[in-house]
């Protein structure tokens, strides 16, 4: 898929769902410096930053009554969200997307390694590696996004995110996965990530997608080892 398709569909999703920008954005991010732990292959890189782009392509057609109600969801409209990896696998088999990589991450992203996830309840290494991985990235920002109810997202909402993903090490994440995470996370090389989308700072701009390390700020991590405590 091109670099411009790519762009195209993200920004229709963001049109519909602005709360999905930055996350979209972190979560990029995060897959990213996670990945290049194990790889420096350009191209693999290129084709995993757009499955993570592209992880909630399938929430355009969530109708907006149930994609953007504040409240709780019913069962039925859980329902409804449940199918979002299944309606963006089609959308970008529509597409003529045929990157196993990509259509497995978008389709994946929400399997447990117990089993107990959706959309097709595969299990352990039935799963494919990178929606493993990414499964982990993206319950990280669920935790650690700015909500109705959380405000201020720093340091201790991280660590609580963090015990959370060791407490499901092995049941709900791959083991090895976690791992690769919170050792990442323990280094102070996600620190800046948190902080620089929490609505601190302006979004990046979607030309930065081919380079995400031009979007990296210049100030110290928060999570850095030597990094000044905030006042
Ligand atoms: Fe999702």
């Amino acid at each position: 898929m091109s670099p411009t398709l790519v762009r195209s569909l993200v920004t229709i999703l963001e049109a519909k769902d602005i709360s999905t920008a930055a996350h979209t954005w972190r979560v990029v991010l995060y897959t990213r410096a996670l990945a290049e732990r194990f790889t420096d292959d350009h191209q693999f890189l290129q084709r995993l930053t757009y499955g993570a782009a592209l992880h909630h392509v399938g929430k355009i057609e969530i109708p907006d009554a149930v994609l953007l109600k504040p409240g709780k969801l019913t069962a039925d409209e859980f329902e409804i969200i449940k199918q979002h990896p299944t309606l963006g696998w089609e959308r970008l088999r529509r597409f003529n997307e045929a990157d196993p990589l990509v259509l497995n991450l978008v389709r994946h992203h929400h399997e447990r390694w117990d089993g107990a996830g959706y959309p097709d309840r595969l299990a352990g290494d039935a799963i494919p590696p990178a929606a493993r991985y990414f499964a982990v990235v993206d319950a990280f920002d669920a935790m650690t996004s700015i909500r109705p109810y959380r405000k201020e997202v720093g340091p201790e909402a991280a660590d609580k995110a963090i015990d959370e993903l060791m407490s499901n090490r092995g049941i709900r994440y791959q083991a090895d996965a976690v791992d690769a995470f919170v050792q990442l996370y323990r280094s102070g090389q996600l620190g800046w990530i948190l902080e620089y989308f929490n609505d601190r700072c302006p979004m990046p701009d979607y030309e930065a997608l081919d380079n995400c390390s031009k979007v990296r700020p210049s100030k110290p991590p928060l999570n850095a080892p030597d990094s000044p405590k905030p006042e």
